[in-house]
């Protein structure tokens, strides 16, 4: 059986241990011969390497593990690049997040004016470091997850138009199977969903039973109605995640028809969500906090331990599960479906062609085949046509260094809305990425 050589860019992220023990753990499925970490900042990256060293010198000696903080090292050979970069790290995380809620609009990683600072700053380093992958490693897949995924994804599609290995994923569509199997009690991969949407804006219009073909989605929405909804990893989760999985039964109530993905809270209810979130205390806060301490915690352990011994868990990681399983898709051309971000080209037929659209998709070693969702209806057209657009004239700013496009960008999103709002935000936003933005004029 061939065996693969994978690089992880951003191998300093919170999500890389938990990619380091499920390639151990998967190592019969996915055979690795080669792991290489890379990341431009080598002092958070190293407790992380020194870890894998640990770990796989114990549990699969014969791989080739290493972390570097140079491109070339990183990327000569490789079949998978993983990317899971955070352009301006956590901090900046907290600035996209605490500023627009300062200011009364949502503050989010992903959505709405956060969501858009991050998007330039992606954009900035998503570019660069695909032209250096390319350099050389000229035919290797690339995996994207680097957020904002909409925004990089649109990115990605106009400077590489002809790159057709290059695929922009998220997890949170499967994180939303994976909790809808937990509310009725069955294995998620024998749900079979169709979707529509954007990146981080999206609905479910069936769930399928895979044996018996039953469209389970009205089940769900009793269940729902009744117990509420919770992640799959409910245990795992904090406090912040609970409320948003929490929030799908009051969409659910207002708009029966098809089940969100949890992030379109943000968008359907905006004054709710503003009024229910700390400007001085947000997820960034709550994740530097948590997740950042616990995984560099545990790092410092085994190194000092210098062995993993029983503290290996088998704990899977759903996470980095799933983007192994797209790179086995691809690599054994199962043709398994997968929920992927792809350029429209008429999936969604009364949506433009070349938006890039969240559809499920057939997974292959020549990529992905998007499966048709045919007409949507108008008022979901509606919310994501000006997403779209949204997205699209922020895209526009960056390659063209335009201040007005960006403008336009901010007032058409939904989470800003107008445009005396939108001119301040962009402009504290400008300020705060000095030197990660190109300059606007
Ligand atoms: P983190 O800040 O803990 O880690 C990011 C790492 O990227 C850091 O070590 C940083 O030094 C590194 N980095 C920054 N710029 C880089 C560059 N230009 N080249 C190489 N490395 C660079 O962040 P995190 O919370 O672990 O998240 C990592 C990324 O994964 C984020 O973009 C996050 O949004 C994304 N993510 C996406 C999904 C999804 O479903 N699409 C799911 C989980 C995480
Ligand atoms: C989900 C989303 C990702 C996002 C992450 C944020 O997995 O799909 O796109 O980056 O949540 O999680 P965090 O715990 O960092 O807030
Ligand atoms: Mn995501």
């Amino acid at each position: 059986m061939k065996k693969y050589n994978v690089c992880i860019v951003g191998g300093g992220s919170t999500y890389t241990l938990g990619f380091l023990k499920s390639f151990a753990r998967l190592q019969e499925e996915f055979p690795l011969a080669k792991l290489v970490l890379f990341d431009i900042d080598e002092k958070r990256q190293e407790p992380i390497g020194k870890y894998g060293d640990i770990m796989f010198a114990e549990r699969y000696p014969e791989l080739d593990f290493s972390y570097t903080t140079d491109p070339e090292k990183a990327y000569t050979g490789m079949d998978f690049v993983f990317m899971q970069m955070r352009s301006g790290g956590l901090k900046m995380r907290q600035a996209d997040e605490h500023i627009p809620l300062s200011m009364g609009m949502i503050g989010q990683e992903t959505c709405g004016p956060g969501g858009m600072a991050y998007g330039m700053r992606s954009c900035v380093d998503m570019i660069k470091a695909v032209h250096e992958i390319r350099k050389y490693a000229p035919e290797a897949w690339i995996l994207n997850y680097s957020n904002p995924a909409a925004i990089v994804a649109e990115a990605l599609r106009r400077e590489f138009p002809d790159d057709t290995r290059l695929l922009n994923i998220c997890d949170q569509p499967e994180n939303v199977v994976r909790s809808t199997s937990r509310l009725l009690g069955c294995d998620w991969e024998n749900l079979d969903p169709v979707y529509f949407g954007l990146n981080h804006y999206g609905w479910f219009t069936h769930i399928y039973d895979k044996t018996t073909g039953e469209d389970l989605l009205p089940k769900v929405r009793q269940i729902v109605k009744e117990k509420g909804f919770l992640p799959q990893d409910a245990e795992q989760r904090d406090q912040s995640w609970l409320d948003t999985y929490g929030f799908v039964q009051t969409m659910l109530e207002d708009f029966p028809d098809y089940l969100p993905n949890t992030y379109d809270g943000y968008y359907l209810y905006p004054e709710y969500k503003v009024s229910h979130l700390n400007p001085e205390f947000t997820r960034a806060d709550e994740v530097m906090a948590g997740r950042e301490k616990r995984v560099f915690k545990e790092c410092d352990e085994i190194i000092a331990a210098g062995k993993l011994g029983d503290k290996f868990d088998h704990i899977s990681d759903a996470h980095a599960e799933m983007m192994i399983k797209v790179a086995e898709a691809i690599a054994f051309n199962t043709n398994g479906r997968f929920i992927l971000i792809v350029e429209n080209k008429g999936a969604i037929c009364n949506m433009q062609d070349d938006a890039m659209v969240e559809v499920v998709c057939e997974l292959g070693i020549n990529g992905p085949r998007p499966m048709r969702v045919g007409p949507i209806p108008q008022f979901y057209l509606g919310l994501l046509v000006q997403q779209v657009s949204s997205e699209k004239l922020l895209v526009d700013a960056f390659f063209e260094g335009s201040y007005q496009k960006a403008l336009m960008a901010f007032t058409l999103n939904r989470l800003v809305n107008d445009a005396k709002k939108a001119r301040k935000v962009l402009d504290a936003l400008i300020e705060a990425n000095k030197g990660y933005w190109p300059e606007l004029k």
